[in-house]
């Protein structure tokens, strides 16, 4: 897709972080944008920020957990703005760590909430919107957000909600060539960005409480994010690949040792490949972005 102006996106998870600087991004080329999430106070907070740079914009509250409100998200979007173009399946949630338990221990309720966004969400997004961009014909894209989690070995919820994103991204874009489709597709799996996601409990519903959130884990990683991407650097990134139709999106080349030293433990038929905190700590003492 290389014509952006006067198109529209719909950007899912877009009142922080990597979503709402997508729909920054967008909105900066001259299109009009649907910013999407759960959270009605930091949307509207999004939205009055965009609106008073005189964009094209609106905010649509939307659970991605409940496909319902994803289809009700689909039908307004469309009325409000009609075509759809792009498509950015970015809401996403972290549990916070497993609090030092197996992965048969971890709740029920941290699986579902973690899955319930992270995966679910992103397939009702598909179905939502799909249908309709490939029948208005014009050219479009859809950006899935998975994690370098996602090429990493597996573990608890949250690596295997991306795990799921990556493999569904890849059917995504498998059947929309097989469609000779107008549409591309792309799959964002960024290391470590800067953005409020583990303070994704304050959009946790009530109804799946209980976690196994471990205080101190959750306090490092947020230390860590800190020193991560910036949101707008990895929307420029996502920006570049829709205007050339690339698919994996990786903006932090810090890991592709990682992932390259993990599909040789697949090949060489052994065990799983285990990050070294220690390899890690030392490239990143020395600058390296992870
Ligand atoms: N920050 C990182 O280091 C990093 C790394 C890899 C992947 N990601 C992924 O990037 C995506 C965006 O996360 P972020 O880092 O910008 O975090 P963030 O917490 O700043 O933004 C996530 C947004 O999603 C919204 N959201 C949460 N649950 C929702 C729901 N059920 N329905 C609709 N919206 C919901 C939140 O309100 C929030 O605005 C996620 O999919 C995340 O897994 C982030």
């Amino acid at each position: 897709m290389r014509q952006f102006d006067g198109k529209t996106a719909v950007v899912t998870g877009a009142a922080s972080g990597i979503g709402f600087a997508l729909a920054e991004r967008f909105a900066k080329a001259g299109m009009r944008v649907v910013l999407a999430d759960i959270e009605k106070d930091a949307l509207d907070r999004a939205v009055r920020s965009l609106e008073e740079r005189q964009y094209r914009v609106t905010g649509i509250t939307v659970d991605t957990m409940v496909k319902d409100s994803v289809h009700a998200l689909a039908d307004r979007a469309m009325a409000e703005f009609g075509n759809i173009h792009v498509l950015c399946n970015n809401a996403g949630v972290a549990s916070g760590g497993d609090g030092g338990k197996a992965v048969w221990e971890i709740g029920d309720a941290d699986w579902q909430w973690v899955m319930g966004v992270n995966f679910w969400g992103v397939l009702y997004g598909l179905q939502a919107f799909l249908p309709h961009m490939l029948a208005h014909g014009e050219s479009g894209h859809v950006v899935n957000t998975a994690s370098l989690a996602g090429l990493m070995p597996g573990g608890g919820p949250y690596s295997v909600s991306k795990h799921g994103v990556l493999a569904l991204s890849e059917g995504l874009h498998r059947d929309l060539k097989a469609r000779s489709a107008a549409i591309g597709a792309s799959v964002l799996c960024p290391g470590l960005v800067s953005t409020r996601i583990y303070d994704a409990a304050r959009n946790r519903p009530a109804s799946l409480a209980g976690s196994t959130r471990n205080e101190a884990g959750t306090q490092q990683m947020k230390a860590m994010l800190q020193s991560g991407k910036q949101p707008a650097e990895v929307a420029e990134i996502v920006f570049d690949a829709i205007g050339n139709d690339r698919f994996y999106v990786l903006p932090h080349p810090a890991w592709d040792d990682f992932v390259r030293a993990r599909v040789e433990h697949v090949l060489a038929r052994g065990n799983p490949f285990t990050v070294d905190p220690q390899e890690m700590a030392r490239r990143r003492a020395a600058g390296e972005q992870f």
